[in-house]
């Protein structure tokens, strides 16, 4: 099978080492790629948002399966256009990429399936802002409606910067999908899991869960980021858990999608909190989650083309149960000084042979990475790498992830020393 990758961060650069993996997988091409990427794949300089510029290369390259990697193609409609051309293609239609596109039609669908939810308010005023965040008391969580790779959120106590975020969400211009609107919630305790699934619009296929973390620093202190790190499986979660959100959130979600036209298919992302009072959805994805990926995979045993291709071509219902290792995954993000808020980039990394080396049980996925002249590895973005291994359990895979990211010098790069910390010990 020809494969072509959509995307050019640590979750590409994950699908690409499983799909090299993959016996059945004969080319694997990934545009635009990173300079990890480019030791797996044969990397294309394209414009990922241009779906006929994407669409040209699949054909080109004669691709039997195009898997779209970020968001933001997914919601320009990429898919669309690789459908039209008649590519089979992973990853759902502009349309039913709304489901993380836009928070309010999320909110929507949850309603109309059932599914627990946050409750919440969309709001377009300063006023109703206000009046949102005094209905639900302190902690205020207030959304920009729009897509805002994992940093459009704030949760805080203090009310006037609830108010001051809010007011910065319905300023954004027009151009962007939901710009203008806020949606502010009713802050949800406990702890947080991702849960992915596989779909081909019908047919349901949960992953193994995984734990992100979101703030920028130990002891989830400082900002939202796009997630500094990840492990799975997680031993303290409660049995059946899986079985219970595919019936309470993925199942219905998907049917809802599908009832209203907007076939979902692709990957179905359930962030979730387990709270006090049940399990609810904090927020829908409309793709693989970036660090999450790197763990799940990771563990995944059954060669990822043939999953893939199945609910690209809506052929789910015939593929054999899923095979996990029983090892335990941890990935740990190295990003680049400055990260989230203006991260900087051109830095040289120094290491990164080393990291692999030690003990052979640790790897680096490449995220904001580019080749430098010199033939160097530089930084090109917030997060830089994403350092995975496995071991027995969370402590060994940790142990080792932790000792390839000692052997690695990026000047100002930062990473959580916490990950999978707690549920190690
Ligand atoms: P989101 O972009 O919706 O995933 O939000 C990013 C992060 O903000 C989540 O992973 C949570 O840590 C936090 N968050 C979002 N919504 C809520 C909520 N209703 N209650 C508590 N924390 C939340
Ligand atoms: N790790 C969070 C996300 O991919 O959105």
């Amino acid at each position: 099978m020809k494969v072509l990758v959509i995307g050019g961060g640590a979750r590409e650069h994950a699908l690409c080492r499983s799909l090299s993996q993959d016996p059945a997988v004969t080319e694997l091409h990934c545009a635009p790629g990173n300079a990890g990427i480019a030791q797996v794949a044969t990397v294309h300089p394209v414009d990922q948002l241009d779906g006929a510029e994407v669409t040209a290369l699949a054909r080109r390259l004669g691709s039997e399966l195009v898997v779209v990697g970020p968001e933001a193609p997914l919601v320009a409609g990429v898919a669309d256009a690789l459908r039209e051309a008649g590519v089979p293609v992973f990853g759902p239609s502009g349309r039913a990429a709304q489901l993380e596109g836009s928070k309010a039609f999320a909110k929507d669908v949850m309603a109309a399936a059932g599914v627990p939810t946050a409750r919440s308010y969309v709001c377009t005023t300063p006023a109703e802002a206000a009046e949102a965040l005094d209905a639900f008391g302190a902690p205020y969580v207030v959304k920009d409606d729009g897509l805002a790779a994992g940093k459009g959120v704030v949760v805080t106590s203090d009310r006037e910067a609830a108010l001051a975020h809010a007011a910065s969400c319905m300023g954004t211009p027009s151009g962007r999908e939901g710009g203008g609107r806020v949606v502010i919630e009713e802050f949800l305790d406990g702890p947080e899991v991702s849960l992915f699934a596989i779909t081909d619009g019908t047919t349901v296929l949960p992953l193994q869960p995984a734990q992100d973390f979101k703030r920028a620093l130990d002891g989830d202190e400082g900002p939202n980021t796009g997630g500094m790190g990840a492990y799975s499986p997680l031993p303290w979660a409660p049995e059946g858990l899986v079985e219970e959100v595919l019936e309470t959130v993925l199942q219905p979600t998907v049917d809802e999608l599908r009832r209203r036209g907007t076939e979902f298919s692709g990957l179905l992302y359930a962030g979730l909190a387990l709270t006090s009072r049940g399990t609810r959805v904090i927020e829908f994805n409309a793709r693989f989650g970036d660090p999450e990926t790197q763990v799940v995979l990771a563990r995944l045993r059954t060669p990822l083309a043939g999953v893939l291709h199945a609910a690209a071509t809506g052929t789910l219902d015939q593929l054999e149960p899923l095979r996990w290792d029983d090892d335990a995954a941890v990935t740990v993000v190295i990003a680049s000084e400055g990260y989230p808020a203006a991260p900087r980039t051109g830095d040289p990394i120094e290491g990164l042979a080393e990291a692999e080396a030690a003990d052979g049980t640790a790897y680096v996925l490449h995220a904001g990475t580019r080749a430098g002249e010199d033939g160097r590895v530089l930084s090109a973005g917030g997060r830089v790498l994403s350092v995975t291994a496995t071991g027995a359990d969370l402590a060994e895979a940790r142990d080792r992830a932790y000792r390839a990211v000692g052997r690695i010098t990026l000047q100002g790069g930062q990473h959580r020393t916490d990950i999978a910390l707690k549920a190690a010990q």
